[in-house]
């Protein structure tokens, strides 16, 4: 276990229990853990029966869906493992809290994940008035995340928002950013929501997230291998992060925006084009594991 053990909850992206078993080994311990349908299909044994030629049937993958995160729920801690529903751009927000129910019927430690599209915000809605836990995916917005507060304001339990810092900076924006954004903006909330930094290419991310006092960050199991190789480093008070290019150049900026959280959710801009495109990658990810 290491000496100091960060606040920022850490939690394993990825989707094979052997890799969270090996990480929990490795430092000691594991707060939750993230999957996806991209995470999913690159189970090794899912990987396997493809290769054999076997292709699932969509029940068939559910089954296993359902096998990897029933073994990865009692290895981790407290943030539990968020399960992410099977959703196209077409998905409704009833088809959405339908399999959201069933996947928390799974594990007692299950955390819904939806897109954070109109659809997806309203699934949210309907599964935290049933105690759903919810984390909320493919977040590249300020007005995302509002629009996340303002949805599931009155939960219980506190409701996850990822910031998708990864995919930000491939797109030329400093995905920190958002993160410190996010943290400004609900730092006088009621804070029912938490940031969950998602996307964690580096160590220095995995550092600024710690830095920004995020509660929790989804990191793959090689960035925690190389930050444990370090001896897990901490920021100081000296710690700077600078986000950059492949090239070393400044990535651009993104301004905070004041926004007002009791407005309605439906009243904030949510569109954002890495929502959409996030979503069709998993799409198709899921699909690749699909007989046809
Ligand atoms: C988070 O929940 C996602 O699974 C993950 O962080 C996505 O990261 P990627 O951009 O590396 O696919």
């Amino acid at each position: 276990m290491l000496a100091n053990k960060p606040k920022t909850k850490i939690l394993v992206d990825g989707g094979d229990p052997n890799e969270t078993l090996r990480i929990k080994n490795l430092i000691g311990f594991v707060d939750g853990q993230t999957t996806n349908p991209s995470l999913i299909a690159k189970n090794p044994e899912i990987q396997q029966l493809i290769a054999s030629g076997h292709t699932l049937s969509s029940a068939e993958e559910k089954n296993e869906y359902k096998r990897i995160v029933q073994s990865i729920s009692p290895l981790v801690g407290d943030a539990g493992v968020s399960i992410e529903v099977f959703a196209d751009l077409n998905t409704i927000a009833e088809e959405m809290l339908t399999q959201g129910q069933e996947m928390s019927s799974w594990i007692p430690n299950a955390y819904i994940k939806y897109p954070c599209t109109h659809e997806g915000l309203r699934a949210a809605q309907m599964s935290v008035q049933r105690n759903i836990r919810v984390n909320m995916t493919l977040c590249f917005s300020q007005e995302q995340a509002a629009a996340v507060y303002a949805a599931t304001k009155g939960s219980k339990q506190p409701v996850y928002v990822s910031p998708f810092v990864g995919r930000l900076d491939d797109y030329g924006e400093d995905g920190m950013d958002l993160v410190r954004n996010i943290k400004k903006m609900y730092e006088h909330s009621d804070g029912h929501v938490h940031v969950l930094a998602a996307s964690i290419r580096s160590v220095n991310h995995l550092l600024c997230s710690f830095a920004l006092s995020a509660e929790l960050a989804t990191v793959p199991s090689k960035v925690l291998e190389e930050w444990a190789a370090t001896s897990s480093p901490m920021p100081d008070l000296n710690f700077r992060y600078r986000g950059v290019d492949g090239s070393g150049k400044a990535l651009k900026a993104i301004p905070y925006k004041e926004l007002d959280l009791n407005l309605p959710w439906q009243s904030f801009n949510i569109a954002h084009e890495l929502t959409t495109k996030g979503i069709q990658k998993f799409v198709a990810d899921y699909r690749s594991t699909l007989r046809r």
